[in-house]
């Protein structure tokens, strides 16, 4: 029986591993990680993350063909394929700090599996990896190997959260990259084996290992770039009168462009984008590149703007300060279905509010307080780390409150905005909400969550990000 083990039980490594067990019963899938709590949390009732399907999936398979464990050296050993989707953070300190991938967790489960291998392995890189980082991996296994054959694969993995299963259950493609040598060729062949149990092989592509890396940073740098395109566009409708919604649309209709990634936000957050293309901007630069370097700078540069910009909308209507006011924030997490706040634009939206001396009043259905304060108070790129290597005790922050629904947090408050677009805010009763905040009462709406013309008459001054402005910020700037 092929057996595969994987190191790092996050986001990426429980659900594409649960799903490969439930896909090949007769493949024997050990998820591994340094986390004993994270490992604690696979194995109870209570997954570490939310994802809509993965319950269910790790229900049918755990104690059969997957299990999740502390012991990574004993079920790297006894693998024949071994996946690494360890943290990759962009490095704080030192050569190309703010931009390189830091490879310090991979580089460590690379010296691992050299250490406690006795036979043969494919090893797989899962994380997102900067270009030819599996030649650097491909060296430290080799120098270290005591006559063991490695073969090194990238992998990378195209999953969305909030709809990791069902991405992967179907995946527009699977990507492998390997060496174009007969053992690299086999190594490739096996992995496809293993997908090819639920995936049609024709959307099973097979690349030399360079194109495998570079693809998936130019994936998520593409992605990312439509949205700071139509948000760059919601900035100039605001400024003209002209309707985000409308424009995506009529453009999205275009073949050529197509509708999917066109919807103007508060901006992109998540573990990847920002992350990627700050790679992907270190790499052009250190190859003699600098205007393509500058060309993707920007795609973080609008979605910087685009939170500055919200802020900014928001403290002017409020009569230039927001200074003691309740405001509730509605939503935390990076987008809908997920309980993940790596890079979620309501970081920096709260920390630019909790800045002018607001009071917030925030309500998530999936981020506990615990999570929000640790975000709050944490320096920029420290969330990338395993947990309990985070900077310790945050020290909490005072004006924030974190509450269990959205009629308190808006109970009193001056202001609401929506920063997730949660399907159960859609159905908020917005007449009471208006009857329990002070007046005048503002909407500022960043994820076209709410009706504008039924809160209009209801009473409420809305700011939706690039539609037409209400009245009462016309003559209001956006950016101060
Ligand atoms: P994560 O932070 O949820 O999980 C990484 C896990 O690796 C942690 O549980 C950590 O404790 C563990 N770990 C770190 N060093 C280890 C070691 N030496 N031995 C054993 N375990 C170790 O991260 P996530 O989101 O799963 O991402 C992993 C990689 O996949 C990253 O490179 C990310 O960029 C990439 N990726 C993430 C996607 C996402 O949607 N989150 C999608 C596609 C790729």
């Amino acid at each position: 029986m092929v057996k595969i083990c994987c190191v790092g039980a996050g986001y990426v490594g429980g659900p594409t591993m649960a799903v490969i067990a439930l896909k090949c019963p007769n493949i024997q899938v050990a998820v591994v990680d340094i986390s004993v709590a994270r490992i604690n949390a696979w194995n109870s009732d209570t997954l570490p993350i939310y994802e809509p399907g993965l319950d269910d999936v790790v229900k049918k398979c755990r104690g059969k063909n997957l299990s999740f464990s502390t012991d990574v050296e004993k079920h790297v050993s006894e693998a024949d394929i071994v996946f690494v989707s360890v943290n990759t953070p962009t490095k704080t300190q030192g050569l190309g700090a703010g931009k390189a991938a830091d490879l310090t967790y991979w580089e460590s489960a690379a010296r691992m599996i050299a250490d406690v291998a006795k036979s043969n392995k494919i090893v797989v890189e899962k994380s997102t990896v900067p270009v030819k980082t599996a030649e650097a991996i491909e060296k430290i296994l080799t120098h270290n190997s005591k006559g063991i054959n490695f073969q090194i694969l990238s992998n990378p993995e195209f999953l969305a959260e909030g709809t990791a299963i069902s991405d992967l259950f179907n995946p527009d493609r699977v990507l492998i990259g390997g060496r174009e040598t007969p053992e690299g060729k086999k190594a490739i062949e096996t992995l496809r084996d293993v997908y090819a149990h639920w995936v049609p092989v024709d959307r099973i592509i097979c690349t030399n290992l360079w194109s495998a890396e570079l693809s998936k940073l130019a994936a998520n740098a593409f992605l990312a770039q439509r949205i700071s395109s139509v948000n760059s566009m919601s900035a100039l409708c605001e400024a003209t009168g002209a309707d985000v919604s409308q424009v995506s649309h009529a453009v999205g209709k275009d073949m050529r462009i197509g509708p999917k990634f066109l919807n103007a936000s508060v901006g992109f957050g998540g573990s990847c984008f920002q992350k990627d293309i700050l790679n992907l901007v270190y790499i052009c630069e250190c190859n003699g590149l600098p205007e393509v370097a500058n060309y993707w700078k920007q795609v973080i540069k609008v979605n910087d703007y685009q939170k500055t910009r919200f802020v900014n909308r928001i403290v002017s209507s409020m009569f230039n300060t927001v200074s003691g006011k309740k405001i509730a924030i509605l939503g935390f997490a990076f987008k809908k279905d997920t309980g993940d706040t790596r890079e979620t634009p309501a970081i920096d939206v709260c920390k630019g509010l909790i800045g002018d001396k607001a009071k917030l009043s925030i309500y998530d259905p999936q981020v506990r307080q615990d999570q929000i304060q640790r975000d709050l108070s944490m320096e920029k790129f420290d969330w990338d780390h395993p947990v309990h290597l985070q900077p310790m005790s945050p020290t909490s922050i005072t004006d924030v409150s974190v509450v269990s629904d959205a009629y308190t947090a808006t109970k009193d408050a001056h202001g609401l905005c929506i920063l997730t677009e949660w399907d159960e805010f859609q159905k908020l009763d917005f007449q009471k909400i208006f009857d329990n905040m002070q007046k005048p009462a503002f909407v500022f709406d960043g994820r076209h969550v709410v009706d504008v013309e039924k809160l209009r008459k209801i009473g409420f001054i809305v700011y939706s990000i690039g539609k037409p402005l209400d009245d009462w910020l016309k003559d209001m700037p956006a950016v101060v």
